[in-house]
C-alpha cells in the first residue's frame, strides 16, 4: 500500500476543518536509517530520521501538508511566506497541487541554488528582499496580517501540528522514545513540534538537543543575533519566532542547545555523505556535529539511544557539495587509461 501522508496516516491526531479537502504530496514515512559508523565514534546506537526523503526535499511538507489544507478549506485565493529556501519549495509545491497562489519572501542572494529552482518550478512569485530571513518574516506577517493572503510559517500554529508526526514516526518504528534526539535549531518551530509530538504520545521522552551554526546562536547566547552568519544558510535566522518553544522543550526534557561551527558543520557533512551514505544539505549536519561534540565530551552516555534528524537533502545546496571540486581530468576511451586512472596498475 502506499504511503497515504501524514493526515491520514495519523488522522485521530490530526484535527482538520469540517469537510477539509486534504492537500497532500504523501509526505512523512521517511526512512530511520541505523548510522553504524557515528554509532561506532559515539559508543551509542545512533539512527538518521532521513527528512530529505520528503516530496519536496525537507521536513517542511510535513507542516505545509496541514496548512495547505487549512488555508484551501478557508476559502483564501493566496499564501505567502518567509523562508531561508526550503519553506519556500514546500509552499511552492503544495500551493501549485492546491490550485492556491504562493508567494515567497526570500533572503536576497542567500538561499541555496536547488531550493530557489523549486520556488521557479512550481511558480511561485518570487521575491528576493534585501535582508535577511528576519527582515522576511516579519514583512511576511505584516502583509498577511493587513491582506487577503495566508501566513504558512511555522508561527502558524498548523504547521507544527503536522511536524510533530515525525516523532511519532520514530516512536513507532523504534518501539519507544529515544534516550536523546539531536536536531538542528534555525527559527525553532521545528523542535518545539518534536517536543510536543513526544510528550502527547506515551512512548518515553527523549532529552532534546538542538544545535545552531555558531554564527547564527541567538538561543545559545541568549539574544537576538542582528547579522547571523552561516554557511548553512537554512539556519541563518538570528531571532527566532518559536524561541520559547525551544526553551521549553530544553527545560522540559532537561537537554540543550548548543552551537557547533561552521567547520565542524562541514565535517559532519561530508561523514554522512563518505561513509553513511546519507547527502544532506549544511544545515542538516548541524545535529550531527552536535552528536560527535557531546560524545566527545561527555554529555552524552555511551550506550544511549540516539535519534538525529538530518533535516534536507544534499541536492537543495550543490555549490557546497560541489566546494573544492578541482579541474576534473578527461581520460581517454580504453580501458587500460580507466585502469591506470584509477590506479589499478
Ligand atoms: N534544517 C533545514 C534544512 C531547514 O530548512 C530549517 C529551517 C531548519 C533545519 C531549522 O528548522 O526553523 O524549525 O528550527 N528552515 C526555514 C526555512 C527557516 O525558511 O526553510 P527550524
Amino acid at each position: 500500500m502506499t504511503w497515504p501522508g501524514i493526515i491520514r496516516a495519523y488522522a485521530d491526531r490530526i484535527p482538520l476543518p469540517e469537510g477539509a479537502e486534504v492537500v497532500t504530496l504523501h509526505e512523512g514515512g521517511t526512512p530511520l536509517v541505523e548510522a553504524k559508523h557515528l554509532s561506532q565514534l559515539t559508543g551509542s546506537s545512533v539512527y538518521l530520521k532521513v527528512e530529505g526523503m520528503n516530496p519536496t526535499g525537507s521536513f517542511k511538507d510535513r507542516g505545509m501538508t496541514v496548512a495547505m489544507t487549512y488555508a484551501l478549506a478557508s476559502g483564501i485565493k493566496a499564501v505567502i511566506c518567509a523562508s531561508t529556501g526550503n519553506t519556500s519549495a514546500s509552499a511552492a509545491a503544495y500551493a501549485a497541487k492546491a490550485g492556491l497562489m504562493a508567494a515567497v519572501l526570500v533572503p536576497s542572494g542567500k538561499i541555496a541554488l536547488g531550493k530557489l529552482a523549486q520556488a521557479v518550478a512550481h511558480g511561485a512569485k518570487i521575491l528576493q528582499i534585501d535582508g535577511n530571513f528576519d527582515d522576511c518574516l516579519e514583512l511576511a506577517s505584516k502583509t498577511a496580517a493587513e491582506y487577503p493572503v495566508t501566513l504558512v510559517n511555522s508561527v502558524n500554529p498548523v504547521r507544527l501540528i503536522g511536524q510533530k508526526t515525525a516523532a511519532w514516526e520514530i516512536c513507532d518504528v523504534l518501539g519507544r522514545a529515544p534516550d536523546f534526539h539531536c536536531l538542528p535549531v534555525g527559527n525553532a518551530g521545528n523542535i518545539t513540534a518534536y517536543w510536543r509530538g513526544y510528550s502527547e504520545y506515551d512512548q518515553g521522552l527523549p532529552k532534546m538537543f538542538g544545535f545552531q551554526a555558531a554564527g547564527a546562536a541567538p538561543l545559545v547566547i541568549g539574544e537576538p543575533v542582528l547579522n547571523p552568519e552561516t554557511i548553512a544558510t537554512a539556519i541563518r535566522v538570528g531571532s527566532p519566532a518559536s524561541w520559547t518553544g525551544a526553551i521549553t522543550a530544553r527545560d522540559e526534557s532537561g537537554g540543550l542547545i548548543d552551537a557547533v561551527t561552521d567547520e565542524e558543520i562541514l565535517a559532519a557533512y561530508r561523514l554522512l555523505a563518505l561513509r553513511e551514505g546519507v547527502f544532506v544539505e549544511p544545515a542538516s549536519a548541524a545535529s550531527v556535529a552536535g552528536v560527535l561534540k557531546v560524545a566527545a565530551d561527555g554529555r552524552l552516555p555511551a550506550g544511549s539511544l540516539v535519534a538525529c534528524t538530518v533535516t534536507g537533502h544534499g541536492l537543495k545546496d550543490p555549490d557546497t557539495a560541489l566546494l573544492g571540486l578541482t579541474e576534473v581530468e578527461p581520460v581517454p576511451v580504453d580501458p587500460g587509461a580507466v585502469a591506470h586512472a584509477l590506479e589499478l596498475v
